[in-house]
């Protein structure tokens, strides 16, 4: 990746867990050529390398250590998997150990701001596509497209439940529903960044509509704002 990215539009996707930020990013990011940027990726990262290395929450020197040392690609190629020195490490974020240690080194303030710069260096021409919760707010504030995504907390543990049971695997709702309301919680109430839609940011509840729905609304909306004919 070359890093110039001076004339390199952004398009922020910030929306609380679970309501198909992803999904929607990586669609817009392959309909129009540009790079992609999963920043919950790179929280969730830190956390692998820090619970292989034994690094506990409050030792913040070494976590802030360990992410000077982060870095991450998602090429396209690879349906923009998390990958890191080549290597796909996708599924190894996704576990709830990960998910949970990921959410708590989140509300670091130190370590937010560790971040910021690793995640700014994917601006880059022809132009990028990122999904997170500070997006449009704090890491790309400039950015050309905001779209906030959201859904009601019942319909996001709904669509999760259904993934989960398509995927043969066994999924409690009530559990899901109370942990998706829980992380809610605290990336909405924590002090640095908190989850919330950028003023200039058009918001989107998508809790009636399907994906398909969303993704053709919003590819008009890119289109128009960065003036793609
Ligand atoms: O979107 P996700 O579930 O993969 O994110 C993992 C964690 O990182 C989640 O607790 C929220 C946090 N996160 C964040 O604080 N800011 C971002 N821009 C992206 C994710």
């Amino acid at each position: 990746m070359s890093s110039s990215g001076k004339s390199a539009p952004v398009v922020t996707i910030d929306g609380p867990a679970g309501v198909g930020k992803g999904t929607l990013a990586k669609q817009l990011a392959q309909i129009f050529g540009f790079y992609y940027l999963d920043s919950g990726a790179v929280y969730r990262a830190l956390a692998v390398k820090a619970l292989e290395d034994g690094v506990r929450l409050e030792n913040i020197d070494k976590l802030i250590e360990l992410a000077k040392g982060l870095s991450l690609e998602f090429p396209q190629q690879e349906n923009f998997a998390a990958h890191i020195d080549g290597i796909n490490i996708d599924a190894s974020l996704r576990s709830e150990q990960c998910s949970n240690f990921a959410s708590q080194i989140a509300s670091i303030a130190g370590i937010r701001k560790e971040l910021l710069e690793l995640q700014r260096c994917f601006k880059v021409v022809p132009g990028l596509v990122g999904d997170g919760r500070d997006l449009g707010t704090v890491v790309f504030p400039q950015a050309e497209v905001k779209i906030f995504l959201d859904a009601s907390c019942e319909e996001r543990a709904q669509r999760r439940y259904k993934q989960l049971i398509d995927q043969g695997i066994s999924a409690n709702f009530e559990h899901l529903f109370d942990s998706i309301r829980a992380r809610d919680e605290r990336d909405r109430t924590r002090s640095t960044a908190p989850l919330a839609a950028a003023k200039d940011a058009w918001v989107v509840d998508s809790t009636e509509m399907s994906i398909q729905a969303v993704v053709k609304n919003s590819a008009a909306y890119v289109r128009e704002r960065l003036s793609i004919v």
